[in-house]
């Protein structure tokens, strides 16, 4: 007889069968081994599945996915990391970077020529690359978070129903052989497969990224507000998040008053689906100064959002002082000295925190060549994206 489980793996595995035969039946096994492949009879631009090609006919996405940074996923940070850790392991990785069966490494010697294609061109596309040519310049996998990643699969397109329209299915056009109109596009399941980890991986009960997690528990989720709300927003490709100034301070409402003589600062979440800043690689440091009468510093305070993760017997959290959707914090300059005049206070965003002390641990190891130029790029890289988000002066 039969034993159970191997009896459900066999539903499973005809299952599974049954869906790919209906195509993707409302995008169930969209991200399992997704891969492009087709034998379609199509114009060779139809069958490009470069981000360069798709612009050709879908130019305003182009132009803002390539300044987000599913463009750049295929990073030097992250490549950099590979020849330590050897292609199988970076295969994994590239299951969120740059996850299609056709981007991911066939071996060693595939990699490291990666490695050195990156070291020359930093960018993973190239508009005036020659789409006749039977190879583009650069591998589909320079590419990162594609196109085609969100949107191909073999060869078939997908994409959210056309606006003003809720036809569903699929829907014939004279370019692609048409596309499959599916709802899963519009909500926050989609970005799920590369931004929440499952909970098995939990670190004092939550997992290094809990995106959805924290999302699914704010006001925003049962408000209806998904994902594409805030970072597609009229379903631009901007995906803007930590890393932009402008779009991190609308999330937010600061202001600084006195109360009771002393100066403070007080924080909100307003406008932030999950906690600020979610996951663990940014940091944010309030920090006060009281002034004296020509300006001089006679004290300072110093606070942090983050939160904060190291490994030793195990990964632990060492603190987690992160600000949870509609929640508000206050940092008061308490016993500022008696001659202060007035109380600066600096919020400021380090996006790639974590990340600083990695790359300086990695140089410090002996590197292989190519990856050491990378990881040195992308040390300079971070230090170019801090800024200053918010600085203002109470007169005491
Ligand atoms: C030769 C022009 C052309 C090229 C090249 C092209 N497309 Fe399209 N695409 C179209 C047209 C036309 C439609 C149909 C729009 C409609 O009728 O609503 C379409 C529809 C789509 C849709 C569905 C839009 C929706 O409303 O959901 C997606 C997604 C899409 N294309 C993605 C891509 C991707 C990704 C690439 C590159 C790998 C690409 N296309 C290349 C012309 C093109
Ligand atoms: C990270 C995943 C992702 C990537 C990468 C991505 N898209 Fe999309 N795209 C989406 C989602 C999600 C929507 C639907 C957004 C919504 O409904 O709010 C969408 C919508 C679209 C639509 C329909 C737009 C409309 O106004 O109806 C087209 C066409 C499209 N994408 C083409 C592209 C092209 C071309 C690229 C590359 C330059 C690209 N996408 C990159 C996720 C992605
Ligand atoms: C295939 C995996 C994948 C999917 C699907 C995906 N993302 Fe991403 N996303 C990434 C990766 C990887 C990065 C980091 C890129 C980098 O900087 O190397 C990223 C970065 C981002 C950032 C930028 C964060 C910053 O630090 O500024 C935002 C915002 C974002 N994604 C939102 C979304 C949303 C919204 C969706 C769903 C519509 C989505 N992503 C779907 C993989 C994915
Ligand atoms: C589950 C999806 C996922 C996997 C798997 C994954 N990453 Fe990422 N990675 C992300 C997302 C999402 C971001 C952006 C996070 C943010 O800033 O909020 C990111 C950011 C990064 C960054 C900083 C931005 C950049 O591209 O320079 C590096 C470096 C990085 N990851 C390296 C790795 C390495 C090395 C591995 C494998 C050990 C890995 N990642 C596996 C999702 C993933
Ligand atoms: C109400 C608007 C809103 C919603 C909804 C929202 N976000 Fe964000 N998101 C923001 C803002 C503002 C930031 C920048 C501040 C921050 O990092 O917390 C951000 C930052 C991010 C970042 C970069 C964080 C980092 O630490 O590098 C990622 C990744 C991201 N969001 C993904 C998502 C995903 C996935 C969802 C859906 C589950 C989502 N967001 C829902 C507003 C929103």
């Amino acid at each position: 007889m039969m034993n159970n489980a191997l009896m459900k793996s066999i539903l499973v595995t005809a299952l599974g069968v049954l869906l790919i035969a209906a195509g993707y039946a409302d995008l169930d096994g969209y991200w399992d081994k997704p891969s492009t492949k087709s034998n379609h009879d199509w114009s060779a631009l139809e069958k490009n599945m470069r981000p360069e090609a798709c612009a050709q006919c879908h130019e305003s996405q182009f132009n803002t996915w390539k300044l987000s940074r599913h463009s750049k996923a295929y990073s030097s940070g992250l490549i950099g990391q590979f020849p330590d850790m050897g292609h199988g392991q970076g295969n994994d990785c590239l299951r969120c970077h740059a996850p299609l069966d056709e981007q991911l490494y066939s071996g060693e010697p595939d990699m490291l020529k990666s490695l050195s294609i990156l070291r020359k061109h930093p960018q993973g596309f190239d508009l005036n690359a020659n789409l006749d040519s039977p190879e583009a310049k650069l591998p589909l996998r320079h590419s990162g978070v594609s196109c085609a990643v969100c949107h191909v699969r073999s060869g078939n397109r997908f994409g959210p129903p056309r606006k003003n329209d809720n036809t569903l299915g699929f829907i014939k056009t004279e370019t692609h052989g048409g596309f499959t109109a599916s709802k899963k596009f519009e909500q926050s399941g989609f970005c799920a497969e590369c931004h929440q980890f499952p909970q098995r991986y939990a670190i004092n009960g939550k997992p290094l990224e809990n995106t959805v997690f924290e999302w699914q528990q704010s006001r925003f989720s049962k408000q209806g507000k998904q994902c594409q709300g805030c970072h597609m927003p009229d379903r631009q490709h901007t995906f803007k998040g930590i890393h932009d100034k402008d779009f991190t301070r609308q999330g937010l409402d600061i202001q600084v008053n006195k109360k009771h003589g002393l100066a403070q600062l007080k924080i909100t979440s307003t406008n932030i689906g999950h906690a600020f800043p979610t996951y663990v690689t940014p940091k944010v440091l309030v920090s006060a100064v009281a002034l004296g009468k020509r300006g001089e510093v006679l004290k300072t305070w110093r606070w942090e959002i983050v939160r904060e993760v190291f490994y030793g017997n195990g990964w632990q959290e060492k603190q987690d002082t992160r600000l949870m959707p509609d929640e508000s914090r206050r940092y008061v300059a308490d016993n500022p000295p008696k001659a202060s005049q007035s109380v600066r206070f600096d919020i400021k965003v380090v996006p790639d925190n974590f990340y600083k002390s990695v790359y300086q641990s990695l140089l410090d190891d002996d590197l292989q060549a190519d990856a050491k130029v990378l990881i040195q790029r992308a040390l300079d890289e971070t230090h170019t994206n801090d800024y200053v988000l918010f600085s203002d002066v109470v007169k005491l």
